[in-house]
């Protein structure tokens, strides 16, 4: 087995965040049980590019267990969880290519190093796999029967390699369930992001102002997560629908240009490049706090901020601050990467646990299905997703009211009104 990892040394802790994770993980559980059974990826090599955690971790023992061979490389530098990568390259022999803190080359040379063994599925958080694929390593693409993609930004680069005919296999949506972006989404990435941004400052959320860019289901999540811990949540958004939500879910709304003079805090979550740009930088407080938990490090223009300051200094770890010549200070997180991931440990078990039931359905899906797919986005099928809600609530010991026949007949009726 091949891999590149930090340390093998760290394999024990990573077990122990791995079993702690799986707690909280009930409805990959009883997958990974079945897949045990009835090995439904058996031959299957599946070359993954995720954020190397221990919930990640958990996935990948799950398609191991049914059957699949995995390779491991991270979909964002700053995210890997070294002890993570190390159990599993230790206790479940699973060939593991990341390294947190690796510079651009190395995360590119990992991305290919999973797709050299020979694959016959991606699974992809963000599309730098599934593009090195089609740009750089095309030789591999025969054996590839489809792909699954987690986030938002992945799914909108797909959609644009079909729209350019480029796109040469199968792939499902995951991030498009109701079980990932209802949950994933708004409650991970909410939490999450406020998570890291506590852990890096120690900032008093309470009575700040916060300005959440973008207000898609991260940026919900954000935004009522920060308003119930009392700060003051400013929203700015380009989509007219988007802007009048937020308003009506009790948001101040307005332009970058103009929340910049009131804001403590700025988080983007947008998928977009550039939505700080130095003309915003310049005009915010002295000591604004500035982060990202969009996808990929492109929302803030820190090309630009280094240009308009003097020096930069780390003054706690991943807390960088620019001192601007017009006199300010401004605090970069996590150098503008997905600051949840990077300075806390992304999103809880408990929502990846419904993300990571799609991803391990949508592989068993592709396998009996991929040959009769074109290469297009597909979304997982609603019964798969209603399946996962369903065993959620009961991992939840909740339960939930059944139609009666009254009220299935007139549901599918048209004679009946006032
Ligand atoms: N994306 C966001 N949070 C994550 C986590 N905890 N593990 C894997 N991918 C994630």
């Amino acid at each position: 087995m091949k891999y590149d990892i930090k340390s093998l040394g760290l394999a024990d802790a990573g077990k122990k965040k791995i079993e702690w994770a799986a707690k909280f993980m009930p409805v990959l559980g009883l997958i990974e049980k079945r897949f045990k059974q009835e090995k439904p990826l058996k031959g299957i090599k599946i070359a993954a590019c995720l954020h190397v955690t221990s919930e990640t971790a958990n996935l990948a023992r799950t398609l191991k267990a049914g059957g699949a061979e995995v390779y491991l490389c991270a979909s964002n530098p700053l995210s890997t969880q070294d002890e993570v990568a190390a159990s599993l390259v230790k206790h479940d022999n699973i060939s593991v290519f990341a390294i947190n803190g690796a510079d651009n080359k190395t995360y590119y040379k990992h991305i290919k190093a999973c797709l050299r063994p020979g694959l016959n599925m991606t699974m992809d958080d963000g599309c730098d796999l599934v593009s090195t694929l089609h740009k750089d390593e095309r030789k591999f693409l025969k054996d590839v029967i489809g792909g699954t993609e987690e986030t938002t930004t992945g799914v909108i680069r797909l959609r644009s390699m079909v729209r350019d005919g480029k796109l040469e296999y199968p792939v499902i949506a995951v991030n498009d369930s109701k079980t990932k972006h209802f949950f994933d989404n708004r409650y991970g990435t909410g939490q999450s992001t406020l998570d890291g941004i506590l852990r890096a400052t120690n900032y008093l959320i309470a009575g700040s102002t916060v300005v959440v860019a973008g207000y898609g289901w991260c940026g919900r999540g954000l935004a009522n997560r920060a308003k119930g811990m009392g700060a003051n949540v400013i929203v700015t958004e380009v989509d007219p629908l988007k802007g009048i939500e937020a308003v009506m879910d009790g948001f101040k709304v307005m332009p970058m240009s103009k929340a910049v003079r009131e804001g403590d805090i700025f988080i983007t979550v947008t998928g977009n490049i550039a939505v700080i740009r130095p003309e915003h930088f310049e005009k915010m407080k002295d000591g604004a706090i500035v982060c990202n938990s969009g996808h990929f490090n492109v929302e803030l223009d820190l090309e630009a901020l280094k240009k308009i300051s003097k020096n930069v200094r780390e003054v706690r770890p991943l807390v960088n601050e620019y001192n601007l010549r017009n006199g300010k200070r401004i605090i970069v997180l996590a150098e503008g990467r997905l600051v949840n991931l990077s300075c806390a440990e992304g999103h809880p078990a408990m929502v990846m646990d419904m993300s990571f039931a799609n991803q391990s359905l949508a592989a068993e899906f592709l396998v009996n299905k991929a040959s009769g797919m074109e290469n297009k986005v597909y979304v997982v099928p609603e019964k798969i997703d209603a399946r996962i809600a369903q065993l959620k609530l009961k991992s939840m010991s909740t339960s939930i009211d059944k139609l009666t026949p009254r009220q299935r007949e007139y549901l599918a009726s048209w004679q009946e009104g006032t």
